[in-house]
């Protein structure tokens, strides 16, 4: 087992290594940097031309992955929403043959994501999968299938298949946005661009994180919370999770502008906020981060920005590369990751199979 770990304590934190190499898989021969363009063997130009809606449904840390999925969509004029697979039965949503469904699992197994896609199917809605299993169950329900192509993840907490689950439907969403709107935008070709460089930006991390030393400041706080907007709200709602999976300490994810509806009132000098900026639309965040710091609680910005305003009011910052905004959640993610991971091992817990929980649910 020693060995096939790769020399690191456990396999979370080989699996958050891996990631430049498995970003680079899930991305190569599927985009041209030079050009900008999203080069899908599985979906050729068009392919999407007919859809009026994309549904994503998933659980888990999939559903973060299908969340993300959907605001990047919707912020670009194509009619998504994102669903737990699990809930997908009792909301009903309206599905028509020009409906496409997609659903994302990393393990192509998951009870509530099958049930969901086959609810879907039955109403008439064309299915994609976007897995990282070939020859999973959902492959075979699917009309058609996007592996992620992430190689095998066996830490119970996803990590590497996460940001390729982002990575891969970024590809698609950028499909998607072409044959659904009929245009080609800069920003689509920033995207794009942005995808390229993901790999690299992530061994940056890997290179520079202060995590370890982050989690060690943190250590005797309460609760943690994970704020942001957009696909900063996704990678939030990861954050906390992976870090609730992991250290059984308590974590919540919420929308920037969600805090001062409720949450607030749990905020004091022992509950440390991290605050994630991507940069599109992150003034609620940023004033969110003023409320709560005005409340005495720690302020962690995750930012490109390191020099400005947020980074002047943060008590600490991860930075993460200057990127296309909808691109900079990935990095943000492996910084949250990093930050669960050592504030495990500071409180010994079995970080590979924590209790309670399985790698993938196949039963309801
Ligand atoms: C389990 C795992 C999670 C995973 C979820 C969905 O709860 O512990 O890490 O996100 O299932 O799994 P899937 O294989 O569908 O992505």
């Amino acid at each position: 087992e020693t060995a096939s770990k790769g020399g690191y304590e456990h396999f979370m934190l080989k699996e958050i290594h891996e990631q430049p190499g498995s970003l680079r898989n899930t991305i190569h021969g599927r985009l041209n940097a030079l050009t900008g363009t999203v080069e899908l063997d599985e979906f050729p130009a068009e392919t999407f031309a007919d859809v009026e809606q994309v549904q994503f449904v998933g659980m888990g840390t999939s559903y973060h992955a299908a969340m993300y999925a959907s605001s990047m969509l919707s912020s670009r004029g194509v009619p998504a929403y994102a669903f737990q697979a699990g809930e997908y039965g009792l909301v009903r949503p309206p599905v028509t043959e020009d409906t496409l469904v997609i659903a994302v699992t990393q393990s192509g197994e998951t009870a509530d994501t099958l049930d969901a896609l086959r609810r879907a199917k039955s109403a008439g809605a064309d299915t994609v999968a976007v897995t990282n299993t070939v020859g999973s169950s959902i492959t075979r329900e699917c009309d058609d299938t996007l592996l992620i192509r992430a190689g095998p993840e066996i830490g119970v907490a996803a990590t590497k298949t996460f940001c390729s689950q982002v990575t891969a439907l970024s590809l698609l969403g950028e499909r998607l946005v072409e044959d659904i709107t009929g245009t080609r935008t800069s920003d689509g070709r920033d995207l794009v661009e942005a995808l390229s460089r993901l790999p690299g930006h992530v061994q940056e991390i890997l290179d520079t994180s202060v995590a370890p030393a982050l989690a060690q400041e943190l250590e005797d706080s309460d609760s943690y919370f994970f704020i942001g907007r957009g696909v900063a709200h996704s990678a939030a709602l990861e954050g906390a999770l992976k870090f609730k999976e992991i250290t059984y300490e308590h974590a919540e994810g919420f929308a920037a502008s969600e805090l001062k509806h409720g949450p607030l009132a749990l905020v004091t000098p022992d509950t440390p906020v991290f605050a994630i900026f991507t940069g599109f639309e992150d003034d609620a965040t940023l004033s969110s981060m003023k409320e709560v710091q005005a409340r005495g609680a720690p302020v962690i910005a995750v930012t490109s920005k390191t020099d400005g305003e947020i980074a002047e009011f943060a008590d600490y910052v991860l930075p993460i590369p200057e990127t296309h905004p909808d691109v900079a959640g990935i990095p943000a993610s492996v910084q949250l990751q990093l930050v669960a991971y050592h504030a495990a091992h500071l409180l010994d817990r079995p970080i590979d199979k924590p209790r309670n929980l399985a790698k993938s649910v196949t039963v309801h």
